[in-house]
């Protein structure tokens, strides 16, 4: 029986704590943009913006080569990066399936690698623990219903209907799939022309407890603001490119000045694990399924520090919802029960001293991360931590964490003595 859109939003929203317990822990995945367009090497919408004919492009498909155990090595190194979930391009805007399919020839069994890649895909997923993920583009620029269901009724039927067969096939033959990732609803821009409020329910029915996130023009489980992390009011993941360039394959010579440290993906972790969200952090492998040489290391980096500070980042932290503490300019603060971590970008004790402001609440012990205690003294609304060292802590990113637990949710008020900041507000952690 197919729920209204207000029942149907009721139902998920009764079963959506339970569904994403697991995902608003997880802080941190893995986006993999694999297909056609990898072979090309300079972004996964290169057939649009180049309007490569669709017989031309089809040739892709035939040189498509992927190595075996690709997917193996990319479970490995999102394992080794801290990640707690994959998500994978299983069809993208080109049209060409990943997967065995019945429904669309166009796919990686009957041309090119001969193989089913979602099915090696969620084989390395469970192998090293990770939850999985399945994109799902809805624009389609191969099927020939692809264009013209924006305006062609029995086009639209056909097309959604294909749509709906294509995600029908993908969550009933690789087991419990975690996440269905749609993406672009073009041309049609509702969900009634997307077919979306009965799809979804019918998705929902085959696998109860999967999360699907909002680019299908339903608001669904989670937001996914892209390009920069942008936090919601809501459940939210941003999703980030590794270079800000493309989400498919580019030579990574080219690239490499423009790919993230391990700096910049923990400063984006820490805006994520602040503000009640997830990054998901694109790679796009090479045309035969390596990983780009420009990703490894800083990934590895990362997975090395979250090894040592992951308890700041996984689990259930506190949204600070922008009344973040502010110890310090250049240490931004998550939370979790009533512990304080202070990361702090910049190490800059005096004479082996920090000041932290605005704490009114006592401190019961503070430290760093493995557990070294930190001297501090409480005067006023002013916490002076003592013996901490000039060289940095963190030998792995230079981007120390400081524990400050306390016996209750610290009440803070920034700037206290400061009325012109507060101008008679207080600041404070609801
Ligand atoms: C944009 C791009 C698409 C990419 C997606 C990832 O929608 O058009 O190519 O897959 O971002 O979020």
């Amino acid at each position: 029986m197919l729920l209204s859109k207000p029942d149907y939003e009721e139902m998920i929203a009764q079963s959506r704590d339970k569904r994403m317990e697991w995902w608003r822990e997880a802080r941190f995945g893995m986006f993999i943009h694999f297909g056609l367009y990898s072979q090309l090497g300079r972004h996964e919408w290169a057939m649009a913006c180049e309007n490569i004919p669709v017989d031309e492009y089809e040739k892709l498909a035939d040189s498509f080569k992927p190595k075996e155990g690709c997917c193996r090595e990319w479970a490995a190194l999102a394992k080794k990066a801290g990640c707690k979930y994959m998500v994978l391009t299983t069809r993208h805007h080109e049209g060409f399936s990943l997967w065995d399919s019945k429904v669309n020839p166009f796919n990686s069994v009957n041309y090119g690698p001969h193989r089913d890649i979602v099915k090696e895909f969620v084989d390395a997923c469970r192998e090293f623990g990770l939850k999985i993920g399945f994109y799902s583009s809805l624009m389609d620029w191969h099927h020939p219903d692809g264009g013209i269901c924006e305006f062609d009724t029995e086009a639209r039927a056909r097309f959604t209907k294909y749509i709906r067969d294509l995600n029908e096939e993908l969550l009933t033959q690789y087991g419990k799939i975690d996440i269905l990732w749609y993406d672009v609803a073009a041309p049609m821009e509702s969900w009634e022309g997307w077919d979306s409020l009965e799809r979804n329910q019918f998705l929902r029915s085959l696998q109860p407890d999967i999360i699907i996130n909002n680019r299908s023009r339903l608001d669904e489980d989670f937001g996914t603001p892209e390009g920069s992390i942008k936090p919601m009011d809501r459940d939210w993941e941003a999703c980030m490119t590794f270079n800000d360039l493309s989400w498919g394959y580019v030579d990574e010579d080219q690239v490499a000045p423009y790919s993230y440290t391990p700096q910049r993906i923990v400063k984006m972790i820490q805006t994520c694990s602040e503000r009640g969200g997830n990054l998901l952090l694109n790679v796009g492998p090479k045309p035969d399924g390596s990983l780009p040489s420009d990703v490894i290391a800083p990934l590895e980096k990362v997975g090395e520090w979250l090894s040592v500070n992951g308890e700041a980042v996984y689990g259930k932290l506190e949204k600070t919802n922008g009344h973040q503490f502010q110890p310090n300019g250049v240490s931004r603060p998550t939370t979790k029960g009533n512990t304080v971590y202070m990361w702090n970008q910049i190490w800059h004790p005096v004479d082996g001293k920090i000041g932290i402001g605005g704490f009114l609440t006592e401190p019961k012990n503070i430290c760093f991360m493995d557990g070294t205690h930190i001297e501090f003294e409480k005067k006023g609304d002013r916490i002076i931590l003592s013996g901490l060292p000039e060289k940095n802590p963190d030998s792995i990113l230079g981007y120390p964490l400081i524990k400050i637990e306390f016996d209750t949710f610290p009440e803070y008020r920034f700037g206290s003595y400061l009325p012109q900041l507060n101008s008679g507000r207080m600041r404070e952690i609801k």
